[in-house]
């Protein structure tokens, strides 16, 4: 764990090149990505949610791109700034402090800081720290997430409820489900993990990546990133990829595999990864919207209802969690598995 100060301290030794373990092979190297400039995922003004009008739109960009940006989504902004500044604030604490996280030390299974995704297994490293911090209850929150970034990164979860609510209603209705009861509720966002991302100024930063290629194994994910920029999604229907721009204010949404799984395929997944860069820090502060462990995700039976044959088994979500884990980031192999 590069002695409790991650990649960011090896970043702040101030390296000529790139320590050799973070070279990718080449096809997944930032320089081979090939942008598609003309293309951009949606933007959606959440202020009228409830019109039919918001409601197609999310449910074609769900369909369609995976992907889109949502302004007006009722988080304030301060939320967002304080939450990005708790990052920092994280980061910039003393080596010892933050090795009391890691996974030997760590209070909790649900509190764990990091390097790259899945060092174990993974062939090269991505230039990434990570706090990852799984909501169990406010009270294990507080006895357990660091102080330095604890009352942030909750308020911030409590503030994005209702606009996980309504976009969870409008992609149901878009699925004939036409409310979310309890047990929809459970299986759709019945658990939630926040990471702190920490993505360090990275030396010959064409070579490697910040994050591998892969999609999410959650139902929705909320994600706010800084002004850096670096984040790519997969281009439908070609071998490119799309920049996400920074919007200040703005929350990038994106399908995860369960929902995917759950919509039998209408709703998408998407590709994504994240460069890295040679000049500036990179802060995001993604919160995974999930079933919980002890559910059984597959296709909703509303959705089967008029014959449609089910493209994806029924699993165990801590069983499909578990494998994607296990793994270096793959693209969608996670999904794929699940067929
Ligand atoms: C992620 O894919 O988990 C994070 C994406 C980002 O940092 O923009
Ligand atoms: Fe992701």
């Amino acid at each position: 764990m590069l002695k409790g100060n991650g990649v960011k301290g090896l970043s702040e030794m101030g390296l000529k090149s790139l320590p050799v373990q973070y070279i990718q092979p080449l096809e997944e190297r930032t320089c081979m990505i090939q942008v598609v400039p003309q293309e951009s995922i949606p933007i959606i003004d959440m202020s009228n949610w409830d019109d039919p009008k918001v409601g197609d739109a999310i449910c074609e960009a769900a369909q369609k791109w995976g992907f889109f940006q949502i302004i007006n989504h009722g988080v304030p902004l301060q939320v967002l700034e304080n939450v990005k500044d708790a990052t920092y604030r994280f980061y910039e604490l003393p080596a010892e402090q933050k090795l009391k996280y890691t996974k030997e030390n760590s209070p909790s299974k649900d509190v764990r800081y990091g390097s790259s995704f899945s060092p174990e297994a993974e062939k090269a490293l991505e230039w990434k720290d990570y706090l990852s911090l799984f909501f169990v209850s406010e009270a294990e929150a507080v006895a357990t997430w660091p102080p330095a970034c604890r009352d942030e990164a909750l308020e911030y979860m409590k503030r994005s409820e209702t606009v996980i609510k309504q976009l969870l209603t409008v992609l149901m209705k878009g699925l004939n489900v036409e409310e979310i009861d309890e047990t929809n509720e459970s299986l759709l966002m019945g658990s939630k993990r926040i990471n702190l991302n920490y993505y360090p100024v990275c030396p010959s930063h064409d070579l490697t990546v910040a994050i591998g290629r892969h999609s999410d194994v959650s139902t929705l994910t909320i994600l706010l990133q800084d002004q850096t920029g670096g984040l790519y999604v997969r281009a439908v229907d070609s071998q490119g990829w799309i920049h996400v721009p920074p919007i200040s204010g703005a929350l990038v949404i994106n399908i995860g595999d369960a929902l995917q799984i759950m919509s039998n395929g209408r709703y998408k997944s998407i590709e994504h990864r994240v460069t890295a860069n040679g000049s500036k820090v990179r802060v995001s502060v993604p919160i995974f919207v999930n079933p919980r462990p002890i559910d059984v995700i597959g296709p909703l039976p509303q959705v089967l209802a008029g014959g449609e044959k089910a493209m994806y088994k029924n699993v165990l979500y801590s069983d499909y969690v578990r494998y994607f884990f296990k793994k270096a980031h793959d693209g969608k192999a996670t999904i794929e598995h699940a067929k």
